[in-house]
């Protein structure tokens, strides 16, 4: 009577095993299946920037043609009424030095560098980007409060890298469309 014993006991300890190797699978392929939804939805999504959305801008001809030049830098009230502000790094400064923008309405940053590598974050919001050279980085946030912010450059682009920094100044939307009124470029830097 020993063997059907055993035999049974072999059994259901085979049955343990597939039970547990069928969870495991489970498990494993829910992760396969989790990863392979994130990819497709980050590759799909505006952040990830596909190809197609890519601008790219000559470093060479920057300053002297296009949307770029000096006295196109700064805030702007858009026909259609969009905030956008047009800045470039280099080094070891930002073009505007200060920045003037609306809180509460959605701001646009289109930014660019003329050498290398440069990137800013702004005070404690989510503006966050880098500016990579023949590139134009574009990234849309709202400031939801009036204040001083610094914004500082954050990525290591050489020797002046920590002295590279702008402020930006979020002002009421009610000042802002005064002042953006005249058509200008915005910028806070003073004289
Ligand atoms: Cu520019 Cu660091």
């Amino acid at each position: 009577m020993t063997e059907p014993d055993s035999d049974s006991g072999r059994h259901a300890s085979e049955r343990v095993a597939i039970v547990a190797e069928r969870r495991w699978a489970i498990i494993v392929l829910t992760i396969i299946a989790a990863l392979l939804a994130m990819m497709i939805f980050t590759g799909l999504h505006w952040a990830a920037m596909p190809p197609s959305r890519v601008e790219t801008i000559d470093i060479k001809t920057l300053h002297i043609q296009g949307e770029f030049v000096e006295n196109n830098l700064g805030t702007s009230l858009e026909k259609d009424g969009r905030v956008i502000v047009r800045l470039i790094g280099q080094q070891y400064s930002f073009v505007p030095q200060c920045i003037v923008v609306p809180a509460g309405v959605p701001v646009t940053f289109r930014g660019t560098s003329t050498d290398a590598i440069h990137g800013f974050i702004v005070g404690r919001t989510n503006a966050n980007t880098m500016l990579i050279p023949g590139f134009i980085s574009t990234f849309t946030t709202t400031f939801p409060k009036v204040g001083e912010q610094l914004m500082p450059c954050h990525e290591y682009c050489g020797t002046g890298h920590e002295a590279m920094w702008a402020k930006v100044q979020v002002i009421s939307p009610q000042d802002f469309y005064v002042k953006a009124k005249a058509g200008e470029r915005l910028s806070c830097v003073p004289g």
